[in-house]
C-alpha cells in the first residue's frame, strides 16, 4: 500500500460521487407488516415495494409452518448441509420441489444469489462457453466476470441470441423467467428451439416466476406452455412468492451432485435452518394447490386493474409493457424519480424507487409490485396518486 493511499478519503470520495449522481441508498426500517402493509417509524404504508407476489410473507398459514417447524426441528442447523446440516425437512422439500419442475435431483441454498453465483461458477469450472442475456440478475453477472471468456446478448434478442450460438454452439444459456426490473418474461420458446440447434443447454433463474406464473405456479415455463423438461436447469427463490427465504436448484442427478461436491456458497455456508424448510414445504404445496391458484387469479385481475387504470387515467410516463405483478413506471433521471418517489411515500404508498447502475442510465423508475394481498382500493388510491404527483 502506498503512503499516500487513505482508506477513509478513498470511502469519502467514492461515497461523494453516489450522493452527486442521486443514487445514494439509506435504509428503510420496517417495525410491522401485514400482507399489503408496512409500518415505518410509526406510520402504515400500503406496499407496492416488495416481492412477497402473494402475500405469504405475513401470513398465518406460513407463521403456524413456522411454528410447527420450529417445535420439530428446533432453530439452526449448526452445520454445512454437506456435514450435518441437511436433514429430514430439507430432504422432503427437495423431493417437492423434484415433482413440481420434474427433475431428478434438487440443491437447497441459503440465498438466490448464493446459488446463481455457485451455477456460474459451476459452469466456468466446467470450462463451458457462456451465455447471458443481457439483462440477467447481479448475482450472475458478478460471477460471468471471473470468466475467461463469456458472452452476452441483447435482451430478449434471438436474433443477436443466435449470431452467438452460431459461433459457440454447446453454450450454458442463462436467462431469467421473469426480468426483475423490466417485468417482461424471457422467450423461451424461441431459447428452446435454439438451444436444440445448436446442443447447448438452457439454465432459468425462475425468481419472479416461481408460485406466481403457471396454473399450479410453477412458474415461467408452465405460463408459457413449455414442458419442464425442456429447461436443463432450473433456479427457483424461495423469497418471493413463497414468502420465506432460500432458493433451489432442479437439474439432472449428475448435475447436482457436481454442486454439491464443488460449489463454494453451499459447501462452506451453514444450511438453511430445517424449520423454514418445513415451513416451504407446506407453503409450496398451498401455492400449487386450490389456494395458490385462486391467490394467483387475483394477482392477475388486480395487475391488470392497475394497468387499465393507468392507461385510462393518461398518467404521463412510460409504463413499461409487463403483464406481471413487476409493473416498471420510467421516470428518467435519479433526481426526479426521487422526487416522485418522495411524494408518492408522503401520500402513505410505497413503490420501489429503482436507479443506475441497478437499471440502464436514464432509466431510474419506479418498482410498482402488485400482489394478491392487494385490492381494488388499494390500486385504485394508488393509481389516481400517481396521477396528481406525476400528472
Ligand atoms: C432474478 C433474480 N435472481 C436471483 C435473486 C436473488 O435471490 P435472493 O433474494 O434469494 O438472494 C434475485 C433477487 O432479487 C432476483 O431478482
Amino acid at each position: 500500500m502506498s503512503d499516500s493511499f487513505s482508506l477513509t478519503t478513498n470511502i469519502r470520495e467514492k461515497l461523494q460521487r453516489i450522493s452527486e449522481s442521486g443514487a445514494f441508498r439509506k435504509l428503510l426500517t420496517v417495525d410491522e407488516r401485514t400482507g399489503s402493509r408496512i409500518k415505518m417509524g410509526g406510520r402504515w404504508y400500503v406496499n407496492f415495494a416488495g416481492n412477497d407476489y402473494l402475500g405469504l410473507a405475513a401470513a398465518p398459514e406460513t407463521a403456524r409452518a413456522l411454528n410447527e417447524g420450529i417445535r420439530l426441528y428446533g432453530a439452526g442447523t449448526g452445520a454445512s448441509a454437506v456435514v450435518t446440516g441437511h436433514t429430514r425437512a430439507h430432504s422432503e422439500l427437495e423431493e417437492l420441489l423434484c415433482d413440481i419442475t420434474g427433475k431428478e435431483a434438487v440443491i437447497l441454498f441459503n440465498t438466490g444469489f448464493a446459488a446463481n453465483q455457485t451455477l456460474i461458477k459451476a459452469g466456468i469450472n466446467l470450462k463451458a462457453n457462456l451465455l447471458l442475456d443481457r439483462l440477467v440478475h447481479a448475482s450472475m453477472q458478478d460471477a460471468v466476470f471471473s470468466a475467461p471468456e463469456f458472452q452476452r446478448f441483447r435482451h430478449n434478442d434471438m436474433v443477436h441470441a443466435e449470431k452467438i450460438l452460431e459461433k459457440h454452439p454447446g453454450s450454458l444459456i442463462f436467462t431469467e423467467g421473469v426480468f426483475s426490473m423490466d417485468g417482461d418474461l424471457s422467450d423461451l420458446k424461441k431459447l428452446t428451439e435454439l438451444k436444440k440447434r445448436y446442443n447447448s443447454y438452457l439454465i432459468l433463474d425462475d425468481a419472479h416466476g416461481f408460485g406466481v406464473l403457471g396454473e399450479r405456479g410453477c412458474g415461467t415455463a408452465e405460463h408459457l406452455g413449455i414442458s419442464g423438461t425442456e429447461i436443463d436447469v432450473f433456479m427457483g427463490t424461495l423469497s418471493k412468492a413463497c414468502g420465506l427465504s432460500g432458493a433451489f436448484i432442479a437439474a439432472d442427478r449428475d448435475f447436482i451432485d457436481y454442486l454439491i461436491n464443488t460449489g463454494r456458497e453451499y459447501i462452506y455456508s451453514t444450511a438453511a435452518p430445517s424449520f423454514i424448510a418445513h415451513a416451504l414445504i407446506k407453503t409450496i404445496k398451498y401455492i400449487t394447490g386450490n389456494e395458490g391458484r385462486e391467490l394467483r387469479h387475483h394477482l392477475h385481475a388486480m395487475t391488470e386493474l392497475f394497468r387499465k387504470r393507468f392507461s385510462e387515467l393518461d398518467i404521463n410516463a412510460s409504463l413499461l409493457n409487463s403483464e406481471t405483478s413487476i409493473q416498471p413506471v420510467i421516470i428518467g433521471a435519479n433526481e426526479e424519480l426521487m422526487s416522485v418517489s418522495g411524494k408518492i411515500t408522503d401520500k402513505g404508498f410505497l413503490c420501489g424507487a429503482i436507479r443506475p447502475p441497478t437499471v440502464p442510465q436514464g432509466t431510474a423508475r419506479l418498482r410498482i409490485t402488485v400482489t394478491a394481498a392487494h385490492n381494488d382500493t388499494d390500486i385504485i388510491n394508488l393509481t389516481d396518486t400517481l396521477k396528481d404527483i406525476i400528472g
